[in-house]
């Protein structure tokens, strides 16, 4: 629908406590937790893959919304693993498809068959041309606004016009933005058109009130 949607990035938490630190984002007003796996291959860093998503799973219950971001050189190795872990969204991204057996449509069927919503994400360099052609078999398209790999960059706002065409031509279509996004930045992200705001140290920076800054991120994209 084109709703908003904060989606909070746990990398910047406190990852020693990641169970007190997903419950409090959600109770600060986040609509899904973003999740950042990294598999050292496909971004130069490295995070959690299936047993910390299903650990966390575990804990918080069956109501939380994992939006999966798969940074990963080979996308439908972990589908199984995070649709067991219970991953809610599986985010793919593109340029990774030329290392991986499936096509882009087998793997989009893959993740349903798994009981995942689909997403796919672009990087800085790739042009929405990419992903033009599959639109329609995916429920979201993430536009990387840093280069993927590590949090707390700078938000690299010459990415937005991907996110103004692909809003101008799916006027439906769930968008995602990611990196660099804060209270300072937003209003340029949902002006061109983004409806999901993921914001990592926005929202776990030291001292930061995280039930305002969700409620300030909700207020630009709702404006
Ligand atoms: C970067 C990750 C982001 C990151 C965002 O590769 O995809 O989700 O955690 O962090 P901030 O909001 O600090 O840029
Ligand atoms: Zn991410």
């Amino acid at each position: 629908c084109a709703c908003c949607r904060i989606a909070p990035s746990m990398l910047a938490s406190d990852l020693s406590s990641l169970y007190s630190e997903a419950s409090s984002i959600l109770a600060a007003g986040a609509d899904e937790l973003h999740l950042d796996v990294m598999d050292g291959h496909f971004v130069p860093n490295i995070t959690w893959g299936s047993p910390v998503l299903a650990s966390l799973r575990k804990r918080l219950g069956g109501e939380a919304y994992f939006d999966c971001h798969m940074m990963v050189a080979k996308p439908s190795q972990w589908v199984e693993d995070v649709g067991k872990a219970g991953g809610s969204r599986y985010c793919f991204h593109v340029e990774a498809l030329a290392g991986d057996p499936l096509d882009f449509p087998a793997l989009c069927a893959l993740i349903r068959g798994a009981g995942m919503e689909v997403g796919v994400a672009i990087k800085p360099g790739t042009p929405a041309s990419a992903v033009l052609d599959f639109v329609s078999l995916v429920d979201m398209v993430l536009v990387m606004t840093v280069e993927p790999g590590f949090g707390g960059q700078k938000f690299m706002p010459h990415c937005l016009p991907k996110v103004l065409e692909l809003r101008t031509k799916f006027p439906g279509l769930d968008i995602e933005v990611d990196g660099g996004l804060s209270p300072s930045t937003v209003d340029a992200a949902a002006a061109a058109g983004a409806n999901i705001i993921v914001a990592g140290s926005a929202c776990f920076k030291p001292g930061a009130n995280r039930p305002e800054v969700v409620a300030t991120l909700r207020r630009s994209v709702e404006a």
